[in-house]
């Protein structure tokens, strides 16, 4: 049985996404901050899929946090099969009004742990010619986000650099694909003070999770879940970016 590494497991997407490897009989190792909520969802994934459950509570937000996760995994000798990078936050606010302290912290996690994290452990799956990266970016990733601006430059980020790698490391038998959803009924960003519409209706976390998955164990580069953020990411292609960052702010800032 192989072992899957999940950041971000204690809610939402990576949550979902952790039962969803439990289901399917991975291991998993459940990495996030609040260390009571990751005992509980080991506890219940141990007891209702009989797989092994880990947890490593950590701030990956922290310089040398990927590194310390890379040590914990040689240190028991877990290998790890399968990294999902899904831990994620969102500063919103005008860039000259933003926390420098809260943005600094968004791109250690989304952008350098999570890279690191990857430089850690491909090299292993390549040398064994089998598993994946999973990389949960966003529709954000595709457009310039006003009001959003250091959250969709990380995703951006994020989504360049996988689709790069995903290409060096394609025929190799590993697999590195971005996952990007749209708006998810999560506490993200306090979604439930925001509505869905026809446009930008939000999306289950079991449906993205199960999209990621799909998506990563049929050796996809890229997965948009919904037809609507299909459409939207399809779209945005023929709009100039000007324009696209005009609507994108407009959205933001409502
Ligand atoms: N929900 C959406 O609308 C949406 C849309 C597009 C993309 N996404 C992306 O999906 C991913 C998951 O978000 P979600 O919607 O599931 O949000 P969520 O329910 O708030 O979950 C975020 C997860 O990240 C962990 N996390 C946050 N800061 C961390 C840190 N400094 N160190 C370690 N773990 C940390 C949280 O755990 P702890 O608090 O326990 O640390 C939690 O498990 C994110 O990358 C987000 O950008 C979400």
């Amino acid at each position: 049985m192989s072992n899957a590494l999940i950041t971000g497991a204690s809610s939402g997407i990576g949550y979902e996404l952790a039962r969803h490897f439990a289901r399917k009989g991975h291991h998993v190792i459940l990495v996030a901050r609040q260390e009571e909520k990751l005992a509980q969802v080991a506890d219940e994934l141990r007891k209702r899929y009989q797989i092994d459950a880990q947890i490593i509570s950590i701030d990956l937000s922290q310089p040398h946090a990927a590194d310390e996760i890379f040590r914990w995994t040689r240190e028991k000798s877990f290998t790890v099969d399968y990294l999902i990078n899904n831990a994620g936050f969102y500063v919103k606010g005008s860039f000259t009004a933003t926390s420098w302290d809260e943005e600094e912290k968004l791109i250690r996690l989304q952008c350098i742990n999570h890279i690191r994290l990857a430089k850690l452990f491909l090299p292993d799956m390549i040398m064994k010619g089998a598993g994946g990266i999973l990389n949960v970016c966003s529709t954000g990733s595709f457009v310039p986000g006003p009001y959003n601006a250091i959250y969709c430059a990380a995703k951006s980020f994020l989504l360049s650099f996988t689709e790069a790698v995903a290409e060096e490391v394609s025929g190799s038998g590993v697999t590195v694909t971005a996952l990007c959803p749209g708006g998810t009924n999560t506490t993200f960003q306090d979604l439930n003070k925001r509505r869905g519409t026809f446009f930008f209706p939000i999306m289950d976390p079991a449906r993205i999770a199960e999209n990621g998955y799909n998506g990563l164990m049929n050796g996809k580069h890229l997965v948009v879940p919904g037809m609507a953020n299909k459409m939207q990411v399809f779209m945005v292609r023929f709009i100039p970016r000007k324009i696209a960052a005009r609507l994108s702010g407009f959205v933001s800032a409502k």
